[in-house]
C-alpha cells in the first residue's frame, strides 16, 4: 500500500503535515486555540522555552521569503533554532546528485522536525515518507498543496468573519496552479454551507479533476470569468498571483499576468462593508497598492501576523505534543 500521512485525530505529536486533508474541524479548533495563545507569547519580549533545545530544519528547493521567514520566526519565537537550506540543488550535496531521500535521512539526523519547500507535487509526502525519526511539514509542493498557508488563512477568516461555515468568498487569479488555493478550498469544504465563486480567464480555472474533487468535498463552486460577476458583499476576497515558475511560454505567462485586479473601483462596486480582502502573498499587480490602508485589507497585517501564530502553535503541537 502507497504511504499516506496519518489523520491527526487530535493527536498532532510526531505527525507530517503534508495536506489539509489530515484535518478535521476539531483539530482545527485545537490549533487555533493555542495559535490565540501564541499571539501573547510573541508580543511579550521575554525568551521562551517551548521549544528550547530544539532545532526544525528548513530546506526550501524553490524561491520563499514569507513562509520561510514565519516558520523561522515562529522556531525562534519558541526559543527554537534552525538550520537554514535555501537552494539545496545551489548550494548542498542535492548539486551533486544526492537523492531528495538522501538529504531527508541526513538532516533528520540533525533536529526535531524538517520543513520543507520543492517545485514538484507530491515531494512533501515522499519526504515524510522518507523521513524515519522526524515529522515533515509541507512548506508548499508545486501546485500540489500549501497547508500551513490555508491553517493560517482559516484563522484569518474566522477571526474577522466569527465562522468558517455559511460564507460567501471569491478567490481569484491562477487557480490551476495556485497550491494556496487548492489547499484553501479544502479547508472551507470541512465546514458546512460555503460557497467559493472562482474568478479565473479559462485558461487558469481549477483543473477539472480539481473542480470535481472539491465539489464533492462539500463546498459549493462558481466558476466565473468577469469581475462583472463576483457577487456583491461577500464574506472574504482571496487574490493570487499568477504562477509564473508554472508556465512553460513566457509569452503565455505575459498574457495571462495579472488578469484581475483589486481596485478602488471594484472594492465601490463589490465589496461590503466586512468583506475581507486577503493574499497569500508576494501580489505583483494584481492588487493595487492605495487599497492596503483600507482596513479591510488584512494581507499585509493580520494574514501575515496570523501566520507566525499559526506556525508557532502548529510546531509545538507537533514537536512537544502540546
Ligand atoms: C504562496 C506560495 O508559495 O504558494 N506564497 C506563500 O507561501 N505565501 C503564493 C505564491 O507564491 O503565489
Amino acid at each position: 500500500m502507497s504511504f499516506e500521512p496519518q489523520k491527526i485525530n487530535g493527536k498532532f505529536k510526531g505527525k507530517d503535515i503534508v495536506s489539509l486533508d489530515q484535518f478535521s474541524p476539531k483539530d482545527i479548533d485545537i490549533l487555533f486555540g493555542l495559535a490565540k495563545k501564541m499571539q501573547k507569547i510573541a508580543y511579550n519580549g521575554k525568551p521562551s522555552d517551548v521549544l528550547k533545545g530544539k532545532i526544525v530544519t528548513l530546506i526550501f528547493y524553490e524561491p520563499s521569503s514569507r513562509t520561510f521567514g514565519s516558520f523561522g520566526a515562529s522556531v525562534k519565537q519558541l526559543g527554537g533554532q534552525t538550520i537554514d537550506i535555501l537552494n539545496p540543488q545551489v548550494f548542498s550535496s542535492v548539486s551533486k546528485g544526492e537523492t531528495l531521500e538522501d538529504t531527508i535521512r541526513v538532516f533528520e539526523a540533525y533536529c526535531d522536525a524538517i520543513v520543507i519547500r520543492h517545485p514538484v507535487a507530491g515531494t512533501a509526502k515522499i519526504a515524510a515518507e522518507a523521513a524515519k525519526f522526524v515529522p515533515i511539514i509541507n512548506a508548499g509542493d508545486g501546485i500540489g498543496e500549501h497547508p500551513t498557508q490555508t491553517l493560517l488563512d482559516l484563522y484569518t477568516i474566522q477571526e474577522k468573519e466569527g465562522k468558517l461555515n455559511n460564507l460567501t468568498g471569491v478567490m481569484a487569479g491562477d487557480l490551476l496552479n495556485g497550491r494556496t488555493i487548492h489547499s484553501l478550498l479544502r479547508g472551507l469544504s470541512f465546514y458546512k454551507k460555503n460557497t467559493v465563486y472562482l474568478l479565473s480567464p479559462k485558461e487558469l480555472k481549477l483543473s477539472k479533476d480539481d473542480y470535481k474533487k472539491f465539489s464533492s468535498l462539500g463546498v459549493k463552486l462558481v466558476e466565473i470569468e468577469n469581475d462583472k460577476d463576483i457577487p456583491k458583499n461577500a464574506d472574504f476576497w482571496y487574490w493570487t498571483r499568477t504562477q509564473k515558475e508554472r508556465f512553460k511560454s513566457i509569452k503565455d505567462y505575459e498574457r495571462l499576468k495579472t488578469p484581475f485586479v483589486v481596485t478602488k473601483d471594484l472594492v465601490a462596486r463589490k465589496a461590503g462593508k466586512k468583506t475581507i480582502i486577503m493574499h497569500p502573498l508576494p501580489r505583483i499587480g494584481e492588487i493595487d497598492p492605495v487599497i492596503d490602508s483600507d482596513p479591510r485589507a488584512v494581507y499585509l497585517s493580520s494574514q501575515v501576523r496570523n501566520g507566525m501564530y499559526v506556525r508557532m502553535a502548529l510546531l509545538s503541537l507537533i514537536i512537544n505534543g502540546k
